[in-house]
């Protein structure tokens, strides 16, 4: 008979799985491990087994007996139908108040319906947001738990022992209920792909407008990281463009392939802002970049058709001569980015109080701000203010009303003008940091020609509209004298 004595359970030892248990026995926690092939499991326990107490499983039955009542089992498995099935088998073998949590990048309504299907054989199930990579899960990920208050109480003090601890605070928090966890992790990815576009877009005006190379580029990250823009992705930037690729001599970024991947969580981002009705410009064109990036048949037919337009070097040619320029200039750039990103994040952040109304979660903003300042791929300096933007339960709205990030913008808004003209007259795509500017303007503008197209859809579709001086709606009689009649 195996005997019940770990605390927390592993399924699934890849790459975040394996990482994750040893993160978990480091910490004083004994650590159940099963892995559908048992040879993984022998790989972890021999390359891993003294850093901590594993108890290896060679089948699931044996993983759930040595288990500690609540059992607690963590799913790192891939997404869809393998978790669903690894779910179930769990929930077959687990009894009432055990807690199944799932660790994946899981969409938050597959969430929803596995947490209600789970509830009903009353067992807990946690959908976990994890960020960080293989590393934060070895050496202390941001982690963003839903679930039930009470299978919190259990795996609270599990998954604080393994955070990443930023002034000694973990950066893990309950979420909130059901789907809220994945919901806020999906737009913790949402903001990534925004950050990392306009990070590529300045790292794009320098090498294609500025004609600098890589290493010249790199070093302006580094000193960037130095100041308000300081983040992992910022640093890790300079890292990429400092590398040089073995093989060739050439730098690393030149042999790699313009066609970013992605494994969806962007895209539902957008696909539940859109569903929310929440604009989310950075976001939505971070996306589409890389969509449009990974075309290779239309970019290479525009190619072979030689769609005309300015050539970014010659158009540039004054600030890449010209020293005094060029530095003024890579100033602006920073400027655009720190701008756009605070665009980014204050989308991010309008996502996620609306998906909070309309799913009936109480999120809180300023701890979700807290717990992503160490750990995961968005993590940056500025989290510190986002976190002061919120504290004490307040809600700006918008964080462009803050008065922090509305300073922060006003002053870095005429280089961000700067940098949209001269690229745009360049040649240079810069979709985030035109459209984070474009959607700046709109929520200042007093006045939005959103009239005008209200008044088209009266004409064409009797769609009505309001007056400006007085309630109601109205129509007006477009194909007859053009009076207009109140609608009831
Ligand atoms: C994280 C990351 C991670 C994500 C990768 C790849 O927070 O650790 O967001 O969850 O899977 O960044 O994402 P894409 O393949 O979509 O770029």
């Amino acid at each position: 008979m195996t005997q019940a004595q770990a605390n927390i359970g592993v399924v699934g030892l890849a790459a975040m799985g394996a990482s994750l248990s040893r993160n978990l026995a480091r910490h004083g926690n004994t650590v159940a491990v099963y892995n559908r092939h048992y040879s993984r499991t022998e790989t972890l326990i021999h390359d891993h087994g003294q850093e901590g107490r594993f108890v290896p499983a060679k089948t699931l039955q044996e993983f759930v007996a040595s288990l500690t009542k609540p059992r607690t089992a963590i799913i790192m498995v891939k997404a869809g139908d393998p978790t669903d099935q690894m779910i179930d088998d769990l929930a077959d073998l687990m009894e009432p108040g055990d807690i199944i949590v799932d660790a994946g990048n899981a969409y938050f309504k597959d969430t929803i319906r596995r947490e209600k299907a789970i509830r009903a054989r009353g067992l807990h199930f946690v959908g976990c947001g994890v960020s960080g990579g293989e590393q934060g899960a070895l050496l202390g990920p941001s982690m963003m738990p839903g679930g039930t208050d009470e299978s919190w109480k259990t795996l609270g003090p599990i998954l604080e022992s393994i955070a990443a601890k930023v002034d000694g605070e973990p950066c893990v928090t309950h979420i909130g209920t059901d789907g809220a966890g994945h919901f806020v992790k999906m737009v913790h990815n949402g903001i990534e792909y925004a950050d990392m576009q306009v990070i590529a877009e300045s790292y794009d005006l320098m090498r294609r407008g500025l004609g600098m190379e890589p290493e010249a580029i790199a070093q302006v990250f580094e000193e960037w990281n130095q100041g308000d823009l300081n983040s992992y992705l910022v640093q890790i930037t300079a890292e990429v463009l400092h590398h040089t690729d073995a093989a060739t001599g050439k730098p690393f970024i030149d042999i790699v392939t313009d066609q970013a991947g992605m494994k969806g969580t962007g895209t539902w981002t957008v696909q539940t802002a859109l569903d929310l009705a929440v604009p989310v410009t950075g976001i939505g064109e971070a996306v589409f970049a890389r969509g449009l990036s990974s075309s290779p048949e239309l970019r290479s037919q525009a190619a072979q058709e030689d769609l005309k337009g300015p050539q970014p070097k010659a158009v540039m040619a004054d600030l890449a001569t010209d020293p005094e320029a060029r530095k003024s200039f890579i100033e602006d750039i920073r400027q655009a980015l720190y701008a756009s990103k605070i665009v980014a994040y204050a989308q991010g952040f309008n996502e996620m109080q609306e998906g909070a109304q309309v799913y009936g979660w109480k999120l809180d903003m300023g701890a979700i701000a807290r717990i992503w300042r160490g750990g995961c791929i968005i993590r940056a300096k500025f989290l510190n203010r986002i976190s002061d933007a919120y504290a004490a339960g307040r809600e700006p709205g918008s964080l462009l009303f803050d008065p922090f990030f509305k300073q922060a913008v006003e002053q870095a808004q005429d280089s961000w003008r700067r940098v949209v003209a001269r690229a745009t007259q360049a040649g240079i795509p810069i979709p985030v940091f035109a459209s984070s500017l474009s959607y700046y303007d709109g929520l200042r503008s007093d006045r939005l020609p959103a009239a005008l197209i209200q008044g088209q859809r009266d004409l064409f579709g009797a769609h009505t509209y309001g007056r400006v001086d007085q309630p109601g709606a109205f129509h007006t009689l477009w194909a007859e004298d053009k009076s207009e009649i109140k609608q009831d």
